[in-house]
């Protein structure tokens, strides 16, 4: 084979890619009950965009993108996620001056060149929310239900939902102090990665997957602590509007996100039925970054959510709908005169909306009906001369076996 997918990509063939449709079709319906409105921005953006705003050492700025100058020497990045270039939308267009309050949501393709395992891509898949101009906790418990309304809706009731406070501003520089002077004094028990981001991003060594590290982290000071009375606050209402609605969360203390973009909320939906990469949407609130990007000072919030390892679980618990709806009628030509009417016949009868195959292959009548039965058609019509001369023909139900007679010219009333 001379080419093949780039290491990381996955072609969607059709028998998978109705369980795409399926997960698309149910994000698009939950999203306009909350009233978010899609948006599509391009796949690639000005680089300085991503670093700016996920961080210049986070992971995905300092290893991940797919990062590389166009012809006009510009540096150019596939975006590895859908909040920056949402938020360059919003600013570049003026949105938020059509209305104070803007929801918005996208489904499409995220980069991020990961090492490829189970439930990680380098051409990823992501749906997501932002809503942009309240400081209301209620949107980030909103962002919450959001997210858990559409596994519901696929049928998935068994996730974990992990809540967090990051803090903000005025905070959060008196905690990382803390947080750096309690790591120093354990730096030597740690692993090598780990000691590594004491000092640039402190934050994530609280996320090591090390089980030596967690064990030696269980005492280390925790940002819902250190919180101050703004950040308390809105956390507090948070977790109380969850309460109340008897949505299930716990408070991970350690959760730290792997963008640098969060102030106040952050939170994580794991799923048990994945493997070690068992994130299935993150999120949480940005207050800063509109600002950051140039545009007015706008508080945020939002969550993105993985489609590959959405799909992982549905397939784990058999929450698929079967793949493939045949067409519902196959009419089987006997010879070439009836090709010639079944090849018009089928574009009427398209035209009318009903889904048609016909043989392309020059095949026999037998070999016309075993692809029809492969096809799962619904219904079977053969023609030859005999219906085409008596007006009438033999249509037969291929699950049931029942044959009835039909007017060859009201083929269009099977189907009302
Ligand atoms: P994130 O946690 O980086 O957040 O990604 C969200 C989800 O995308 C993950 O939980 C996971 O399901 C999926 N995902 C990420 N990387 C990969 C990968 N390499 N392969 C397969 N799936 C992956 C964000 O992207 C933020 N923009 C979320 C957000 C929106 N925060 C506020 N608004």
């Amino acid at each position: 084979m001379k080419y093949r997918s780039i290491k990381g990509t996955k072609d969607i063939l059709p028998g998978e890619v109705e369980a795409w449709q399926h997960v698309e079709g149910s994000v698009r319906r939950v999203m306009q009950r909350f009233n978010y409105h899609e948006i599509r921005t391009p796949v690639f953006e000005t680089t300085a965009l991503f670093s700016r705003s996920i961080g210049e050492l986070t992971d995905i700025v300092t290893k991940e993108m797919y990062t590389f100058r166009d012809r006009s020497d510009e540096s150019v990045t596939l975006k590895p996620e859908g909040t920056a270039s949402v938020l360059r939308a919003y600013i570049q267009n003026n949105i938020g001056e059509q209305a104070s309050l803007t929801k918005l949501y996208y489904i499409g393709p995220m980069f991020r060149q990961e090492r490829p395992q189970a439930g990680r891509l380098r051409q990823f898949h992501q749906y997501g929310a932002e809503a942009l101009g309240s400081q209301s906790p209620a949107l980030d418990a909103e962002m919450m239900i959001i997210t858990l309304e559409i596994y519901r809706a696929l049928g998935i009731t068994d996730t974990m939902l992990k809540v967090n406070s990051v803090g903000c501003q005025r905070c959060r520089p008196r905690y990382k102090d803390l947080l750096i002077d309690h790591l120093k004094k354990i730096a030597s028990q740690l692993t090598p990665d780990s000691q590594s981001r004491i000092q640039n991003n402190p934050l994530r060594v609280l996320d090591s997957k090390d089980e030596g590290d967690q064990r030696r982290l269980r005492d280390v000071p925790l940002m819902k602590d250190f919180l101050c009375r703004e950040c308390s606050e809105h956390f507090v209402e948070v977790l109380s509007l969850l309460d109340e609605g008897g949505i299930p969360h716990q408070i991970d203390g350690k959760l730290v996100r792997g963008l640098d973009y969060y102030t106040k909320t952050a939170f994580e939906i794991t799923s048990s039925a994945l493997g070690s990469q068992d994130a299935l949407a993150g999120g949480g609130r940005y207050d800063l970054l509109v600002e950051e990007l140039g545009g007015k000072p706008t508080p945020g919030v939002g969550f993105a959510a993985g489609i590959e390892r959405l799909i992982m679980v549905l397939k784990k618990k058999e929450l698929l709908p079967s793949a493939f709806r045949g067409p519902r009628l196959y009419i089987v030509s006997a010879d070439k005169n009836a090709r010639r009417w079944t090849f018009q016949r089928s574009m009427e009868l398209r035209r009318h909306g009903i889904a048609v195959e016909i043989d392309y292959l020059e095949r026999s009548v037998k070999a016309q009906m075993r692809e029809a039965n492969r096809m799962a058609c619904e219904l079977v019509l053969i023609v030859g001369e005999r219906e085409l001369s008596s007006g009438s023909g033999t249509i037969k139900n291929m699950t049931s076996g029942m044959e009835s007679s039909v007017a060859l010219s009201q083929l269009e009333s099977l189907f009302t």
